[in-house]
């Protein structure tokens, strides 16, 4: 194959999704100095999430990473945690797992599964027969739905709570339904280059409303105030609290997550583009897809799931021959980066601790994989150039 020529433009991995009209809708809209701090807009953001995912609550914070934490907080202060042990993805994100540490459970780690790179349900049911956890949470890795219907019936057969960080997966389906509406929690990340940003920001979205309350509460330090009207009485009844110390009353461990109502304000903006932007990054997860197949590994979707990708992974052959497509990326003004990150498990946070973990499959990721530019401002006609100079790499 001949050279690609040098390009003057730069493929991205991340860009901003907030645009300069957004920008002047959120000027327009301080013009008339509104509240900022957490108030109506982030109730309405909230309430315009719960409709777009299909979920009858969404809490919102102020990162993926704080939606995750809320996750683990709520579980164990509404009693869904008594043992504390939980599985976690060798393959996802620090913050998927950390909380864990820092909330003293007992994580157990599970190996990538080859085709998503989310869990290996087949190490995951050793575990599950092994360790009887009460609670996991899975990644959909880069957007690849999990096979959650697999997922569901070993919850049948095991009986564990399942979370689910969709923090990189706005609008992944797993048979036509949406990642983030099958555990009894999900979480969403609005951070710069995700699907959609409010700058900094998260989300939980559950339909149990015993969860929602105890969300509530570990986003705001733990008390009662944020709750509604009628569960705040039942909770003030029960501990013989009277309305004048009630607000303050602390019930349970919490944090401060809060978002701003700016954050939120940006959020009601972007929502409207969400799902022109999901399009856009199927398209050009698809032209990836055509291209490289038979050339690199990268994941699958089973049949009929979508896809909703933040990068393209591809898994080369051997460190060596990752190392000569990035180094021509890196010459083609191509972002490439590692694959999130790797194996967790061979992280000083985690081998300090417990020792590295061992993983054929997510060792090769982190041996192997590296990232590709997907974002709503490339057309596929720009992935099909990225794709020119990484068979011409190979
Ligand atoms: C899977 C996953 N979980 C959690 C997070 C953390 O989100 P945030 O950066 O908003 O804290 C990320 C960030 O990229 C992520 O990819």
């Amino acid at each position: 194959m001949a050279e690609p020529a040098f390009h003057s433009q730069r493929f991205d991995l991340a860009v901003d999704t907030i645009s300069k009209a957004d920008l002047e809708e959120v000027i327009a809209w301080l013009r008339a100095y509104p509240r900022l701090t957490m108030a109506d807009v982030t109730r309405e953001f909230e309430a315009a999430w719960a409709r777009w995912l299909g979920v009858k609550y969404a809490v919102m914070c102020n990162s993926g990473s704080s939606a995750n934490l809320m996750m683990y907080a709520a579980a164990e202060s509404a009693g869904l945690a008594r043992t504390k042990k939980i599985v976690v993805p060798a393959t996802g994100w620090a913050t998927t797992v950390m909380p864990a540490l820092q909330l003293g459970w007992q994580p157990m780690m599970c190996e990538s599964d080859q085709r998503s790179f989310g869990l290996d349900l087949d190490c995951l049911e050793k575990l599950l027969q092994r360790e009887r956890p009460e609670t996991l949470i899975l990644v959909h890795v880069l957007g690849v739905p999990n096979d959650m219907t697999r997922l569901r019936s070993l919850q049948q057969k095991y009986d564990f709570e399942i979370m689910e960080d969709c923090c990189a997966s706005h609008g992944a389906r797993h048979r036509g339904q949406m990642v983030g509406t099958f555990g009894l929690m999900s979480s969403f990340s609005f951070y710069y280059g995700h699907h959609m940003s409010t700058v900094e920001g998260g989300v939980v979205c559950t339909n149990d409303e015993k969860l929602y309350f105890h969300l509530l509460m570990a986003r705001s330090h733990g008390w009662l105030k944020d709750l509604p009207a009628a569960e705040a009485q039942r909770v003030m009844e029960k501990y013989g609290v009277d309305p004048f110390r009630a607000p303050f009353t602390f019930v349970v461990p919490g944090f401060n997550l809060r978002p701003t109502d700016i954050n939120a304000k940006i959020g009601l903006i972007q929502l409207p583009k969400l799902d022109d932007t999901i399009r856009r990054r199927i398209a050009n997860h698809l032209v990836y897809q055509r291209r490289l197949a038979g050339k690199l590994d990268f994941a699958q979707a089973l049949e009929g799931d979508v896809i909703s990708s933040i990068s393209f992974c591809a898994v080369a052959g051997s460190t060596e021959q990752r190392r000569r497509i990035v180094t021509e990326l890196d010459r083609q003004k191509i972002d490439t980066r590692i694959f999130t990150a790797g194996n967790l498990g061979r992280h000083p946070f985690w081998a300090d601790r417990y020792g590295a973990f061992e993983a054929p499959m997510a060792d090769r990721l982190y041996r192997c994989g590296f990232f590709l530019p997907n974002n709503q401002s490339l057309e596929p006609a720009d992935v099909e150039r990225v794709c020119d100079v990484v068979c011409a790499a190979l």
